[in-house]
C-alpha cells in the first residue's frame, strides 16, 4: 500500500482528497496545524472511509519537525501540499504572515524531499495567477499577471520556487494544480467547507444566509460586462477537484513523465455569474436567498473561466458534477453542521 502525505489534510479540499485517496487504497499521513480546521474532521473521514488516517499536528514552517516527520514515516512516496493560508483580504493586512507561512513551508518540504528522497509533489495553486486574462477561456499558456494580493503572490512565488527547483534537481517532480472556484461538499455531508467567522467566499455566504445565520447576501457589483452584470467564475465541485489530485499524484508516481514541472487548470470550462449561482442554489434546494446589490469588491476580476483541454487530454481528467450538485451538496453540508449530530 503506497503511502502519501497530505499537508492541510483536515482542511476543505484536503479532507476530500484524503477520502478519495483512501478509496483508491492509499495509506494517508496528514499534517495539519488545525489553524483553519477541526480535529474531528479525522473522525468524519473515518466515518466515510472506514479508515483513520495517520495524523501529525504541527506547522510545516518548522524545518526540524518537518524532517522528523519523514524520519517517522520513511515510506512516504509522494506529497500533496495543501497547507497554506488562503484568505485574500487577511493577506493584505498580514502580508508577512502569509509570505512566511506559505513560502517557508514549501521550502522546508522541498528540502526534506531532497534529503529523504521523496521525489513527488502535487501543489495547490490557483487561477488567481492569471489576474484578469485577456482571452477567455484561459489556457495554461496565458501570462501570469502581477498578483492583486499577497495571498495571490504567494501562489505565484511558490510556482516559481517549484520551477527553479525542478530545474536544479531533476530527481524532484512536481505538478501545480491551478484551481478555479471549488465549492460543494462530500455526498455524505460529513465533510465540507468550514469557514471561521464571516465567510468571504460566495457559496458559504449563500448557505449561511439560507439557513438564517446571515441577514442577506451582498452581491458585489452588477455593472460588469457580463451576461447579467455580476462577476463570472468557474465553479468546480470539490470532489471533482479532489479526484484530479489523485490522478496528478499517480502521474508522478508512474514516473514515465519527461517533464518534472507541470501545471494544469482545474475547472469545468463553464463560467457562471454570481446571480446565476444564487439562482442555481434556489432551484436546487427550493429555498430563496435574500440578497442586495452592493459596490464591486476591491481586487475582484470581472470574469474568468478555464480552458480545460490540457487537463482533459494530458491528465485524462474531466469535471463531472454540475452547478446543481454543487449547490445541493453545499446545502446538505450546511444543514448537517447546523442541525445535524456530526
Ligand atoms: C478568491 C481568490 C482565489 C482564492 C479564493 C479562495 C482572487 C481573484 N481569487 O476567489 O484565488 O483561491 O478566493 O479564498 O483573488 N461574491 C459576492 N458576495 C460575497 C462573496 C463573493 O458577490 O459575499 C462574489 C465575488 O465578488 C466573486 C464571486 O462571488 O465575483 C466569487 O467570490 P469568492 O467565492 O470570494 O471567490 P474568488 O474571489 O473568485
Amino acid at each position: 500500500m503506497k503511502q502519501i502525505l497530505v499537508t492541510g489534510g483536515t482542511g476543505y479540499i484536503g479532507s476530500h482528497t484524503v477520502v478519495e485517496l483512501q478509496k483508491k487504497g492509499y495509506d494517508v499521513v496528514i499534517v495539519d496545524d488545525l489553524s483553519n480546521s477541526e480535529k474531528n474532521v479525522l473522525d468524519r473521514i473515518e466515518k466515510i472511509s472506514g479508515v483513520k488516517p495517520h495524523f501529525e499536528e504541527f506547522n510545516l514552517v518548522d524545518p526540524l519537525k518537518t524532517n522528523q516527520l519523514f524520519e517517522k514515516y520513511p515510506k512516504i512516496e509522494a506529497i500533496i501540499h495543501f497547507a497554506a493560508f488562503k484568505a485574500v483580504g487577511e493577506s493584505v493586512q498580514k502580508p508577512l504572515a502569509y509570505y512566511q507561512n506559505n513560502l517557508v513551508s514549501l521550502i522546508n518540504l522541498l528540502n526534506a524531499m531532497k534529503e529523504y528522497k521523496v521525489p513527488h509533489m502535487v501543489f495547490s495553486s490557483s487561477c488567481t495567477v492569471y489576474g484578469q486574462p485577456e482571452k477567455l477561456p484561459v489556457t495554461e499558456n496565458a501570462p501570469v499577471q502581477p498578483a492583486e494580493s499577497p495571498y495571490g503572490n504567494t501562489k505565484q512565488i511558490c510556482e516559481e520556487i517549484l520551477r527553479d527547483t525542478a530545474k536544479a534537481y531533476p530527481e524532484l517532480n512536481t505538478i501545480a494544480l491551478r484551481y478555479f472556484n471549488p465549492v460543494g461538499a462530500h455526498e455524505t455531508a460529513l465533510i465540507g467547507e468550514l469557514p471561521k467567522g464571516v465567510p468571504q467566499n460566495l457559496v458559504p455566504f449563500i448557505t449561511q444566509t439560507a439557513i438564517g445565520l446571515r441577514d442577506q447576501l451582498s452581491v458585489f457589483g452588477d455593472d460588469y460586462n457580463t451576461i447579467d452584470g455580476s462577476a463570472v467564475r468557474d465553479y468546480i465541485h470539490v470532489v471533482d477537484l479532489a479526484q484530479a489530485h489523485i490522478i496528478a499524484a499517480e502521474r508522478l508516481l508512474d514516473a514515465n513523465n519527461e517533464e518534472n514541472f507541470e501545471f494544469f487548470n482545474l475547472g469545468t470550462g463553464t463560467g457562471s455569474s454570481v446571480l446565476q449561482v444564487i439562482n442555481a442554489f434556489e432551484e436546487a434546494n427550493g429555498i430563496p436567498v435574500k440578497y442586495k446589490i452592493v459596490d464591486r469588491r476591491e481586487g475582484d476580476v470581472e470574469q474568468i473561466w478555464a480552458d480545460t483541454t490540457i487537463a482533459n487530454e494530458v491528465l485524462g481528467w474531466k469535471a463531472s458534477k454540475g452547478l446543481n450538485e454543487m449547490m445541493s451538496s453545499a446545502w446538505a453540508w450546511e444543514k448537517n453542521i447546523r442541525e445535524g449530530d456530526c
